[in-house]
């Protein structure tokens, strides 16, 4: 395998529209970067697939973002990012991937009450880099790691205001109010849509960490030290393209409705464990 040029786009992809939540995050940082964004929402929810098939899903997307010329792919997905992070970087060797990591380091130093709540999937908080950084980095402070079922498909279904959705995230959020941690801990890319909601709800005394400022600056700092950086007198405005494994036309509503932005998004589809674009895109 030969390095893709630092011409590329920097490859992005989540389960379905949780990842835009980063890919904002990476335009204001990365102003002179291209972005190609993939959301997986024919299998979405992650969360509630095994971490092999996670596994081979997060593979085959990298392998189809490399094939577009990705010079770098940051893992805007928690869940793949648990799963499959270690697996990504032994596979693609020669270009950096960037994943995340549930802001818990940053909790336990921030916490008044050595309390920390952390909403997450149920794949995220059985992984073993959820463990790791816990033990690491929050042994001695109390955590209370919560899964909240059903909240990724609400914000997916663009629920991100409604009455059910408030009610699920009361009945999550029980526990960790009644452990009356200070800090939560956003730990899965799609929740930031739901934080007007998680602050009404929680109050103004509760910090709320959402790591995606965070990782947009570490894929910086990756694109520096590797020379990867876009030429920024060769580049115009910020330029994205979109595909999804689900309905097109469903993902340019949210893509709307989440961030107000209007782009059109390619029908992509699995083959033999391979990604494939429906048709070829002429932009990359
Ligand atoms: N945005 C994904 C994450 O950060 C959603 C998880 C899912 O698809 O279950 O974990």
């Amino acid at each position: 395998m030969v390095s893709n040029p630092s011409t590329g786009p920097i490859g992005v992809f989540d389960s379905g529209v949780g990842g835009l939540s980063v890919l904002r995050a990476l335009w204001q940082h990365l102003p002179n970067e291209r972005f190609y964004y993939v959301a997986d929402s024919l299998h979405c929810p992650y969360g509630d697939h095994s971490p092999e098939e996670i596994q081979t899903l997060s593979l085959g997307i990298a392998d189809h973002l490399y094939e577009m010329g990705a010079k770098a792919i940051v893992v805007a997905c928690n869940t793949a990012s648990a799963g499959a992070l270690t697996a990504l970087r032994a596979h693609l060797v020669d270009i950096p991937v960037v994943g995340m990591v549930p802001a818990l380091k940053a909790a336990a130093g921030l916490s008044r009450r050595a309390t920390v709540g952390v909403l997450a999937t149920q794949a995220t908080i059985a992984g073993h880099l959820y463990r790791e950084v816990h033990e690491r980095f929050a042994s001695d402070v109390r955590v209370i790691a919560q899964a909240c079922p059903g909240l990724v498909e609400q914000i997916e279904a663009g629920q991100i205001n409604s009455p059910d959705t408030e009610a699920l995230l009361i009945e999550c959020l029980a526990p960790i109010i009644a452990a009356r941690a200070d800090v939560l801990v956003l730990g899965c890319t799609h929740y930031p849509f739901v934080i007007p909601m998680l602050r009404r709800i929680l109050g103004p005394e509760v910090l709320l960490l959402e790591p995606s400022d965070a990782v947009a600056r570490q894929a910086g700092r990756v694109l520096v030290a590797r020379g990867l950086e876009a030429d920024p007198s060769s580049g115009s405005a910020v330029s994205t393209l979109y595909g999804t494994t689900g309905d097109p036309a469903a993902f340019q509503h949210a893509l709307h409705r989440l961030l107000g932005i209007d782009g059109a998004a390619i029908g992509l589809t699995w083959k033999q464990g391979r990604l494939l674009q429906a048709e070829p895109h002429p932009s990359y």
